[in-house]
């Protein structure tokens, strides 16, 4: 089971994956992390580049999105031996992201072709406003312009992809946020969640 968290930065991934792993841990599952971009010497490359002035300009876009389908090529054998160990694979982002923030979705679908589609996407969808004002202390226009566009294409996308990609509300408190997301995954794994209905 591939399972991945998205959404714009700031809105909790990070905290939700540390919560849903430890509770699918305690409910006797096997559980491995992974984290995009990877610590691979691509990934590193790209975390360089997302530090850069012009990160957010078209053509630093494409060269990042190049960039993160390659370093999640790095990934998928590593995903694939933890499957087959019958680990539940809990991913910080997949390349849902690159379709989001790259925004192009013909040629991004291209060059991701060897990879897997997770078999269930959330979604933690939060205001930009919001967002911004917990992590990224800016009010810098273009980046918020550029985020409320990876916001309104990650909303497209889930609402395209009903099956497997589901929406949580980021904005309603981590106990709150935490239950969503182990509901939606308790439905996949065809468990029960304690004090949930
Ligand atoms: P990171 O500091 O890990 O942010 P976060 O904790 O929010 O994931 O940096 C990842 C950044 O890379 C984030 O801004 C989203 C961006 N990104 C893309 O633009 N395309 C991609 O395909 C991926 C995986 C990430």
């Amino acid at each position: 089971m591939y399972i991945c968290l998205e959404g714009i930065d700031g809105t909790g991934k990070s905290t939700q994956i540390e919560l849903l792993s430890q509770w699918l841990i305690d409910s006797g599952f096997k559980v491995k992390k992974v984290v995009e971009p990877t610590g691979s010497e691509i990934g590193l490359l790209i975390r360089k580049i997302l530090t850069s002035p012009d990160a957010t300009s078209s053509n630093t876009q494409k060269i990042l999105a190049l960039l993160f389908a390659a370093d999640r090529l790095t990934l998928m054998e590593k995903i694939s031996k933890y499957e087959k160990e019958n680990k539940i694979v809990i991913s910080d982002r997949s390349f849902y992201s690159s379709l989001a923030y790259q925004n192009s979705e013909d040629w991004i679908l291209e060059i991701n072709k060897f990879v897997k589609t997770p078999d269930l996407a959330i979604l933690l969808d939060l205001d930009v406003n919001l967002a911004i004002s917990r992590c990224l202390k800016t009010d810098e226009f273009e980046k918020k312009s550029f985020l409320i566009n990876v916001r309104e294409k990650y909303i497209e996308l889930a609402k395209n992809n009903k099956n497997n990609f589901k929406i949580v509300n980021a904005n309603n408190g981590e106990n709150k946020v935490n239950s969503d997301i182990k509901k939606v995954v308790a439905s996949l794994l065809g468990i029960c969640v304690d004090g949930i209905d």
